[in-house]
């Protein structure tokens, strides 16, 4: 499983967090947003997603959450490191997929525990098939089927995250991006 193949073209892609970007500046419209994107996996899809954003008061601070250790398992401990204070505001997290659900839900609980008002989950891309916790996003861009993803972002041990599409990782095939 070494081939890129295209899953969401990159048009499909801006199309999709420009329409994300309306509702949360809907949505966030009289509040205090905190953004709190874990890296490295949604740093395309953030960097796209705030800019599609239009609020005065609009805060970001990078979080790291890891629970891969360059397999495509997770391992289920997702490690978080650098949780900032949250008091008062309206804190938006962001991942690049929500697959098991334990990054998501250990990070959710964390934030909360650091003083968030409100907690909204935002992710690019749910995986639904293999999820092992019961949690669900509030902000969700696509709904992709039970592959292992890559490009726009998210890897595979480091590699291909620079592409500028979401791909799944397959045989070869003729239409290969990479
Ligand atoms: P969870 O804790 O199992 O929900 O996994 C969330 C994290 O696992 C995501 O932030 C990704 O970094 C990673 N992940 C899950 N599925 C994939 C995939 O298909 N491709 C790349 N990374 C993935
Ligand atoms: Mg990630």
């Amino acid at each position: 499983m070494d081939t890129p193949r295209v899953l969401i073209h990159a048009h499909r892609l801006r199309r999709r967090v420009r329409q994300l970007g309306r509702e949360l500046s809907h949505d966030l419209a009289g509040q205090r947003p905190l953004f709190v994107p874990l890296l490295d996996g949604c740093f395309c899809f953030v960097a796209d997603l705030v800019r599609a954003i239009h609020h005065p008061d609009l805060r970001l601070h990078f979080a790291r959450s890891s629970s891969y250790h360059g397999g495509t398992q997770s391992s289920g401990e997702p490690v978080l490191a650098d949780i900032p204070d949250c008091t008062g505001r309206s804190v938006v997290l962001v991942d690049d997929i929500l697959d098991t659900g334990n990054t998501l839900s250990r990070m959710s609980a964390a934030l909360r525990a650091a003083g968030a008002e409100r907690l909204l989950t935002c992710v690019l891309l749910d995986k639904p098939a293999r999820r092992q916790v019961p949690i669900e996003a509030d902000y969700v861009g696509f709904t992709v089927p039970d592959l292992f993803v890559v490009g726009y972002g998210l890897d595979h041990g480091d590699r291909h995250r620079h592409l500028p599409h979401v791909c799944s990782l397959a045989a070869p095939d003729a239409d290969s991006p990479a």
